[in-house]
């Protein structure tokens, strides 16, 4: 199995032999998504991570006029979803998926900051959300191992634009989808530049994702991808 890691193309920024070197025991590895070719981060990627205090202003009630859950993310859950969201930040979108998976359903929220992991973790205890689980991670690594292969869908919402390794991180995402999962790439054009978005696009495509038809509903300021990983 280990071998296959000779194939890695050196159009890939960083090398994925070392990502996998410690797992490689794990189911996937002879998937199509092993080893993926992952084009470079292209300069117009300048990532900035959104200060602490900032987060909770995202999710003033006043964000649902133009940003609606109901007619992007929520339509892709039913009861006993498993979900992987990462940067979920003051929860505006874990909170209506939380309440749409269901107490037969489980959340892993990976957050990289630690005072935004805490106000969450209180704003989901107050809501008994007990399923959703807040996990901490580095700005490189999701150290999302323990879910390859177990998630029904991936989100990454406004954060992308945010990872210093977005390749990576998407890639980590994929590994996590079962058979039939998919994963949902959201973006605000503000942020996050056509070029940007069409590079993310393409690596979740060079990590064996398929591509499934436009959005519908998305908003203006939007950039909007949802991805299978095929059975
Ligand atoms: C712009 S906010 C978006 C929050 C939420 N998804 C929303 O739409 O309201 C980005 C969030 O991702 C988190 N974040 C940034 N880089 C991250 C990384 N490498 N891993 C996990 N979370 C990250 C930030 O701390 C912040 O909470």
């Amino acid at each position: 199995m280990g071998t296959r890691v000779d194939n890695v193309s050196e159009r890939s920024h960083y090398n994925p032999a070392r990502f996998f070197i410690h797992d490689l025991s794990l189911p996937l590895m002879e998937s199509p998504m092993n080893p993926p070719v992952l084009s470079p981060v292209p300069s117009e990627h300048v990532p900035h991570l959104i200060p602490a205090w900032m987060v909770p202003l995202l999710a003033l009630p006043i964000r649902r006029i133009w940003d609606k859950p109901s007619q992007t993310v929520l339509p892709l859950i039913q009861a006993g979803a498993k979900i992987l969201e990462v940067g979920p930040g003051s929860g505006f979108f874990t909170i209506p998926m939380a309440q749409a998976a269901g107490p037969t359903g489980a959340i892993a929220c990976v957050e990289l900051q630690e005072p935004v992991r805490r106000r969450l973790e209180a704003k989901l205890q107050k809501r008994g959300l007990h399923w959703v689980k807040v996990r901490p991670c580095s700005d490189r690594d999701l150290q999302v191992d323990d879910l390859v292969g177990a998630m029904d869908l991936a989100v990454a919402i406004d954060v992308l634009h945010e990872i210093p390794d977005p390749p990576r991180a998407i890639l980590a995402m994929a590994r996590c989808l079962r058979p039939g999962g998919r994963l949902l790439v959201l973006e605000p054009k503000g942020h996050c530049k056509e070029s940007v978005f069409q590079a993310e696009v393409g690596w979740a495509e060079q990590c064996g994702l398929l591509r499934q038809p436009a959005l519908a509903n998305l908003p203006s300021g939007r950039h909007g991808a949802l991805f299978l990983r095929e059975g």
